[in-house]
């Protein structure tokens, strides 16, 4: 009986050897399944996230269809440049390109963007867009004769301003869902969640900047 009990105890320790060693590098995969997991989680997440954190926040919430065909319609008669701020995932831009203008989209979520070009690739637009993850507050609009936005109520006094400051005089500035607070809007088109408004710096007699420079070029005042 002592000659068995001993034999038995010698071959016990190699085999939870083995299983140990075995058990300890499914362990490891799992670890590192789950840290990967949770690391490209958050590296996808985040971007959609922190607008929330921001002093405007700004969220992911892409143009219906109607409210799309709307803003086209804004673009009728039309041409040159357009650009769409705070683009998400590309729609604006996509639809104006395919009616024929150079459009770009600033965007801050980079998911957003490399998924925008995508869609450009795929929709065969991709010559006519360009994305950039850029944050709005620190680019400059001023070489865009479009301006298309779909914003929220508390950043629309601020853009106002900015836009002011920097668009040229035959810029059209479309608005989706919310108006800008001070400017009259030439045309308002759509209803509900997708009304679109649409100002003419020219035509607005806020901007008397503008006036002059509109006479300016017109031939009867130049002779
Ligand atoms: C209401 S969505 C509009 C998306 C798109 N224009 C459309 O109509 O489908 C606003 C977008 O602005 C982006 N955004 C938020 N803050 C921004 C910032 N500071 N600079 C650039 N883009 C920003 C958000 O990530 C979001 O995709």
């Amino acid at each position: 009986m002592p000659r068995v009990l001993a034999q038995e105890s010698s071959a016990a320790p190699r085999e939870d050897g083995k299983g140990g060693s075995r058990r300890s590098s499914w362990g490891m995969l799992v670890t590192a399944g789950v840290g990967g997991t949770l690391v490209a989680l958050y590296a996808v997440v985040t971007p959609f996230v922190t607008p929330a954190l921001r002093r405007v926040c700004l969220p992911f919430v892409p143009a219906t269809a109607a409210q799309i065909q709307n803003v086209l319609k804004m673009l009728e008669n039309r041409s040159g440049s357009l650009v769409d701020i705070g683009s998400g995932d590309g729609r604006i831009v996509i639809a104006a390109a395919k009616k024929g203008f150079k459009a770009v989209g600033y965007e801050l979520n980079p998911w957003l963007v490399w998924y925008s070009r995508y869609r450009a690739w795929r929709d065969g637009v991709h010559q006519n867009t360009k994305f950039y993850i850029s944050d709005l507050w620190k680019v400059s609009f001023s070489r865009y004769t479009n301006v298309v936005v779909f914003g929220v109520p508390q950043m629309m006094p601020q853009l106002e301003k900015k836009l002011e400051e920097e668009l040229e005089c035959d810029a059209r500035i479309i608005a989706c869902r919310f108006p800008f607070p001070c400017w009259i809007p030439d045309r308002t088109i759509g209803d509900g969640i997708d009304t679109v408004w649409a100002y003419d710096l020219k035509h607005d007699l806020k901007h008397p900047g503008c006036e002059t420079k509109s006479l300016e070029i017109t031939p009867e005042t130049e002779s």
